[in-house]
């Protein structure tokens, strides 16, 4: 077997020198699920680009391992589909891929089977003396969640948990199904890997737009004073997606929108728009302030949750001169299904700086657009001065958003009120904005690409932690409990629309509405 490394081809060396900010060890990452959509879509097109770019050591290797039976080669045949296929606004390169690709290698085998693990053993000691991956080793857990546990444990009784250099687990997202469930995982992992080893992946943390408000947080001396409950009205967390469950209704109709999105996605956001500074800018002390906003936020007593709480699910309907299923009718799904495709919950956290301020969080499938932002919007100013003009007429009371754009467009823009021209103080809502693109004019690495990154750096800041995934899940379990008992009348928002009525009366009780974002 030859692991002679292509040159590669050149590239402009002061960009180069600058994205080597970091040291990156070299090592050998093992995928187990390499056959799945994520490992195809995501995993290796994130490798790829950061193979391209020269972020990692070239002193790397990918095993990939599922039940379907391959070579090497052809695992490198269809992995070279899929990452020319999926690479998101970057070039494919023929020459870099030829390169890349002599470092894959794909190990047939059952999770469930013993053996499997000794043909990892084998290839990974095989690869650490042709790549010289120091013997380090990073393991991708991307399979069917159900089989984490049992994984983690063969890794442990293969001695794959010790070798020359460290070795770390990354395990994809759901953690658990429910509080119970993701304790019980956390105790079978820790019987064989440390808590410093374990990388528990959200990758919304590793959207750029998402540690950017980290950055406008605390970079910045003007915003934060204004951070509280003394200036901030309520805070909005929007998640809306126009697809719908595209093929996944077997997954989906178990986990509905709360547990797919809110438990891990949107209340990692909401920790991050509400934390406190930590000290000192370092994995222990950025996660410590966001367990611990986690942990101040209310947990619902379970006959409030009809109150704070609102699920919906999509309906058949004509969009666009297109008719779309209703969720029943989907592929995998049961007719009767009770599952949650939408879901609103208002937060509140107990703590000085945000007591009593609602912070409302939803998402759904098949609603109007794809948008992920975050309103922050601040309260009335104390004296209404001026006319307004607005496009309905009405007194805006409160003329103050800051809008934090993740999704598309990356951007924040702040609304606030100028004076039209012409004679008389009349005002009119404007807006100033930033836009991510054409301020900066290059492609930002996508969210897998820096977790990936960051986990063979040993960098663990923007993975979440035991603690972190506890309380996340503490703060859903009531709404998950009364659902469960709950019979819907479902479908209740028709595909393409903003969700169900209830929702916007759960804002309207507190004298509030959706922003159309
Ligand atoms: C995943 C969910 O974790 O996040 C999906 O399982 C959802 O249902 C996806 O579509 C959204 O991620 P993104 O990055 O496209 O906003």
């Amino acid at each position: 077997m030859s692991a002679a490394v292509q040159p590669l081809p050149e590239i402009n060396p002061l960009q180069d020198y600058l994205r080597f900010d970091r040291h990156v060890p070299p090592c050998a990452v093992v995928i187990f699920g390499a056959s799945g959509d994520l490992s195809k879509r995501k995993l290796l097109p994130s490798l790829y680009r950061l193979f391209y770019e020269r972020r990692i050591s070239p002193n790397f290797a990918v095993v990939g391992s599922s039940r379907t039976p391959m070579s090497d080669e052809q695992f490198r045949e269809k992995m070279k589909e899929s990452v020319a296929k999926f690479l998101e606004d970057a070039p494919f390169d023929e020459d870099v891929w030829r390169s890349f690709a002599q470092s894959l290698y794909y190990v047939a085998g059952d999770l469930n089977n013993p053996a499997s693990y000794d043909d990892i053993h084998q290839k990974l000691e095989e690869i650490e003396k042709t790549h010289e991956t120091a013997g380090n080793v990073l393991f991708y857990l991307s399979t069917q969640p159900s089989h984490y546990a049992e994984a983690i444990q063969e890794l442990g009784e293969h001695d794959l948990t010790h070798g020359n250099g460290w070795r770390r687990v990354i395990i994809e997202k759901p953690f658990g199904h429910d509080l119970a469930s993701a304790r019980k995982l956390n105790e079978e992992i820790h019987k064989v890997f440390d808590e410093s080893e374990i990388y528990r992946i959200d990758h919304y943390l590793g959207k750029e737009t998402v540690q950017n408000i980290l950055a406008f947080r605390f970079g910045n001396g003007i915003f934060e004073p204004l951070w509280n409950r003394r200036y901030i009205d309520h805070v909005q967390i929007t998640a809306a997606e126009s697809i719908g469950v595209e093929g996944r209704g077997g997954y989906y109709q178990e986990a509905g929108a709360l547990r797919d999105m809110i438990q891990n996605h949107l209340s990692q956001v909401m920790a991050t728009v509400a934390m406190e500074p930590p000290t000192v800018f370092d994995a222990a002390n950025v996660r410590d302030e966001r367990a611990k906003l986690l942990r101040a936020v209310r947990v619902m007593k379970h006959d409030e949750v009809p109150k704070y709480a609102v699920a919906g699910q999509y309906g058949p309907a004509k969009v666009g001169g297109q008719d779309l299923l209703g969720f029943r009718q989907e592929p995998s799904v049961d007719p009767e299904a009770q599952t949650d495709t939408y879901a609103a919950v208002t937060f509140f956290i107990d703590n000085w700086r945000w007591a009593d301020i609602p912070f409302y969080i939803r998402t759904g499938k098949r609603m109007p657009k794809r948008v992920t932002d975050i309103a922050i919007q601040f309260g009335a100013p104390p004296l209404g001065l001026f006319k307004q003009e607005t496009k309905t007429g009405l007194r805006e009371a409160r003329p103050n958003v800051l809008v934090l754009r993740i999704q598309p467009e990356e951007g924040i823009s702040l609304r606030f009120l100028s004076k039209s021209p012409g004679s008389g103080m009349r005002l009119r809502p404007v807006s100033m904005d930033f836009n991510y693109g054409s301020s900066f004019g290059e492609r930002s690495p996508t969210a897998y690409e820096t977790l990936l990154m960051d986990a063979m750096a040993g960098d663990a800041t923007l993975y979440t932690r035991q603690d972190m995934v506890d309380a996340s899940w503490q703060i859903v379990q009531p709404i998950l409990d009364v659902w469960g008992s709950t019979k819907f009348d479902f479908p209740n928002y028709p595909s393409g629309t903003w969700g169900p009525k209830a929702s916007d009366e759960m804002l309207a009780r507190q004298g509030h509405v959706w922003r159309v974002p």
